[in-house]
């Protein structure tokens, strides 16, 4: 993940959000590279789920709206993650993550290495001499706040007793961990460690996840009002705006691309997880009753085009929600999942919500949320069927399949490795670079420019003089770019006339080039990208 990273900051695709102030957490700027990756991302989303059918139109709702809006969906409520808190660091992870950031914490790994044997099936066995010599070695700088480094022959003593009184049952690794960071069990109870200090966490305690902010001059409760932390209640909201104008009728769906903000409590991964995100999300309304059809038919259309934007088909997966899983109100729910570097993640949620959303702005409005059926005659509350995609989440998987590391041998034997972008060219941000040669022989530049402005006027095309013809291709193979483009003395008839006003066209993946007709061009690049 380092290596993408950095290619990511090295080529312009994603930066620390505010890097110049130090950053700040859970917040992302994509480059020139990024930008086109996401804009490319949309457009595909865009085209195939609203542009080609003719059942779905498209909305684009305001980031802000009215507070009844997530009092209806619940998220004022309910939209809450239970969140431990450090007493000492003020740190803050979410309950059901901190085991996870334990495990990977620094102060867990030189324990385990230097003072705990494997655990075997769960159960830990611990040499009481290594953990002593551990606390006052490096335990007092990687985990000062440990209750076994700050007063190690209490807690020894404390978990030798524990021990014996329960002679014969062996130790979880969170109940060991536990006994490591409690000074007096008696009077607290076991603590859990905090990831970064060791000191004991908090109970975990509710934290609402919506960004808040006030609208207007007066700062106060009734002028509250939320980032939205989905787009799907813009389109919930819009719902009797858009059936009245569209023409549509149910089945059909709203879609909508923008901006979502979930105050995270621990943004991690990159940015898979980021407090400021974009989603793409679809409303497919439907008539009760139908909805495991249409929820099977979107799983199906989504996964392919997951392939279809060059995500390799034995990365992704699905996760099928048990009935236990569920919503109240939801009757299914399938998670498209794609294999991170960091392990398999979620890219969409694809559920099946019955009438829940309609029905709660109907109570919370007071307007009729019913559709009158021309066909059947009924009136009904739509159900729906909503595939949600997380742009950032894709990006991020695009990045990741892509990254490439190939070692190559030039004519004299000499080996390098290039890092290569294998992007599907549909998705890649700059489809063609041109070069010419020389950048101090006007000709060649005068003759390039004519190529340039040919191409840019289809392709999103990128025009690169500085440095030898190969830094150029390494750059632009690891930004992905599938074909360059250079404009040689051979174009300009130089070598003779029937090379005159032809090309090299340079394939990324292959490395391979051909001569090619300038007039040709267009129509061989076309080509090349509808595959
Ligand atoms: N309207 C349903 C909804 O918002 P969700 O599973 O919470 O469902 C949908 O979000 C998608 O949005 C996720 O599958 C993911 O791709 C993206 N997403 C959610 N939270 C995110 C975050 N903190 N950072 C980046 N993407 C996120």
């Amino acid at each position: 993940m380092e290596k993408i990273v950095a290619l990511c900051k090295r080529r312009g695709f994603v930066f620390q959000s505010s890097e110049i102030y130090g950053g700040i957490n859970g917040f992302w700027d994509y480059g020139p590279a990024g930008a086109e990756l996401k804009r490319n991302i949309k457009d595909a989303w865009w085209n195939d789920v609203v542009r080609s059918r003719t059942d779905v139109v498209g909305l684009d709702a305001s980031i802000i709206m009215h507070p009844k809006v997530w009092e209806a969906s619940g998220h004022v409520t309910g939209f809450r993650d239970p969140m431990v808190e450090c007493m000492k660091c003020k740190g803050r992870w979410r309950a059901d993550q901190v085991w996870d950031e334990i495990a990977g914490s620094k102060w867990f790994e030189s324990l385990s290495r230097q003072a705990m044997p494997k655990p075997e099936s769960g159960s830990v066995s611990y040499d009481a001499q290594h953990l002593l010599k551990w606390a006052v070695h490096d335990g007092k700088h990687l985990a000062p706040e440990l209750a076994l480094v700050r007063d190690p022959q209490l807690t020894l003593s404390w978990l030798s007793e524990r021990e014996q009184k329960q002679a014969g049952k062996s130790l979880s690794l969170p109940e060991f961990l536990s006994c490591l960071a409690t000074s007096q069990a008696s009077q607290t109870g076991l603590q859990t460690p905090c990831p970064v200090c060791g000191a004991a966490l908090t109970e975990p305690r509710q934290f609402n996840l919506m960004f808040e902010t006030h609208t207007g001059a007066l700062r106060d409760e009734s002028s509250k009002t939320y980032l939205r932390p989905e787009t799907a209640q813009g389109i919930f909201a819009n719902f009797l705006n858009v059936l009245s104008v569209s023409r549509q009728k149910v089945p059909f769906g709203i879609a909508q691309i923008g901006k979502a903000f979930r105050n995270e409590i621990n943004p991690r991964n990159f940015t898979f997880r980021s407090r400021e995100f974009e989603q793409m999300e679809l409303e497919f309304f439907i008539k009760p009753g139908t909805d495991a059809e249409w929820h099977q038919r979107w799983v199906e259309e989504r996964l392919k085009w997951y392939e279809s934007i060059g995500l390799p088909k034995e990365k992704l997966s699905q996760y099928v929600y048990k009935k236990e899983e569920l919503a109240h109100y939801a009757s299914a729910c399938v998670d498209v999942m794609f294999e991170f570097p960091f392990g398999v993640q979620e890219l969409e949620g694809i559920a099946a919500r019955g009438n829940f959303d309609l029905s709660q702005h109907q109570k919370f409005s007071g307007k009729s949320m019913e559709y009158f059926d021309d066909e059947s005659k009924e009136k009904y509350i739509p159900h729906v069927v909503e595939p949600s995609a997380g742009v950032d989440r894709i990006a991020l998987a695009l990045l990741c399949s892509a990254y490439d590391e190939e070692t190559t041998t030039d004519e004299k034997g000499q080996t390098e490795t290039r890092v290569v972008m294998r992007f599907a060219p549909r998705i890649a941000p700059v489809k063609v670079a041109v070069f010419p040669l020389l950048r101090n022989k006007p000709v060649l530049v005068e003759k390039a420019k004519e190529v340039f402005k040919l191409l840019q006027r289809h392709f999103t095309t990128e025009w690169d003089d500085r440095g030898n013809i190969g830094k150029r291709y390494r750059y632009q193979d690891e930004q992905g770019t599938p074909w360059c483009v250079t404009i040689d003395f051979d174009t300009l008839g130089e070598k003779g006339p029937e090379l005159k006003d032809t090309v090299t066209l340079r394939d990324r993946d292959t490395m391979k080039q051909e001569r090619v007709k300038i007039a040709d061009l267009v129509p061989l690049i076309s080509q090349k990208l509808r595959g």
